[in-house]
């Protein structure tokens, strides 16, 4: 693509230009945007950059090893890799209030951040994966809704409180052309083209309170789901999918004996940007198939059921 090898070259000069000598800290999620930030000014200033991967402990299965291994092994950024699952798994114990949650993984995420980044030595830039829409977005935002849905976890107050100036390369990019940037800097396709993910993550697929064993049972669940879609060829038709383990236990009957288990809830959506939403329409046998396999291989529940709600009135998420 011509304009966006064009738009790269002029980003890297910019990200140099603005640093000079200074460092740069990034925070990974995981997700395309901060990603392609991260690789693009790696780019430009190389190990200037450090990037902080702050992992919560409620990703899905194997995602944080995907995330660290193609940073550190395929593109060389210098990446710390913040083991807190037990921090946040901690303080979430007990706690069930879906903004409850959100406020306190929201919490503990600057928190380990801002602690990470003093132990590097502290830096005078902060990168950030801004998109055009999040800039209109912000702008507007003291006409927008007086009522909160959901009080979506950022980073937003980071910068002021570290003293830091923010570096934002995707300021001036829609989603779309971020995953043209992406692929162009060779990051791989499993990994532009991937549903968005929830900053707090399985912790809001998890309705109620949440357990380790239950986040367990929801990754094995939701890991099945995800490869059945993939197989089938659906995945680039649907905005995201995911399992939710819902707090319920049902009976059934496996075997010769009663089972007294969890039961799954799958969700998938058709979107253009996540505000309204349709729900995707599977046929039968296939939602048949992939109930069975979850129900098969995965201990801990025994009923799967498929989330036909349209947002709105539901939400994409069940928290
Ligand atoms: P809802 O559930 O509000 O979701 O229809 C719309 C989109 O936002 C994502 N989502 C979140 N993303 N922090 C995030 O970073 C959050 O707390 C959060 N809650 C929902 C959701 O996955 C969907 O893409």
């Amino acid at each position: 693509n011509w304009t966006m090898s064009a738009y790269r070259q002029k980003m890297i000069e910019k990200i140099r230009d603005q640093v000079g000598s200074g460092r740069v800290i990034c925070g990974l999620s995981g997700g395309v945007d901060s990603s392609v930030a991260a690789v693009l000014i790696h780019e430009a200033i190389g190990d200037q950059l450090t990037c902080i991967y702050v992992d919560h402990g409620l990703m899905r299965l194997n995602e944080s090893e995907q995330v660290v291994t193609m940073f550190r092994d395929q593109f060389n950024i210098p990446l710390v890799h913040v083991d807190a699952a037990k921090l946040f798994l901690g303080e979430l114990e007990g706690q069930s209030d879906p903004e409850t949650k959100r406020k306190i993984i929201g919490r503990l995420f600057i928190e380990v951040f801002e602690e990470e980044a003093k132990k590097l030595g502290g830096a005078e830039f902060l990168a950030q994966g801004t998109l055009y829409p999040d800039v209109i977005e912000s702008v507007s935002f003291t006409g927008g809704p007086s009522v909160t849905i959901k009080s979506h976890h950022n980073v937003g107050g980071l910068p002021e409180r570290m003293n830091m100036q923010l570096v934002e390369p995707l300021r001036e990019l829609f989603k779309d052309e971020v995953r043209v940037l992406g692929r162009e800097l060779g990051i791989p396709e499993s990994f532009i083209g991937r549903h968005p993910f929830p900053g707090p993550g399985l912790a809001i697929r998890c309705p109620g309170g949440i357990t380790p064993e239950k986040l367990d049972i929801l990754r094995q669940a939701d890991a099945i789901y995800l490869d059945e879609i993939r197989k089938s060829g659906q995945y680039d038709k649907i905005w995201q999918a995911f399992a939710v383990l819902l707090p319920v236990q049902t009976v059934g009957v496996m075997g010769d004996g009663r089972t007294y288990e969890f039961v799954c809830a799958l969700r998938a959506v058709t979107s253009v940007d996540g505000m309204t939403a349709d729900f995707y329409q599977f046929d039968m046998n296939f939602l048949g198939k992939t109930a069975t396999r979850i129900i098969n291989e995965v201990r801990g529940i025994n009923r799967v059921v498929y989330d036909v709600t349209s947002k709105p009135p539901g939400t994409i998420e069940w928290e």
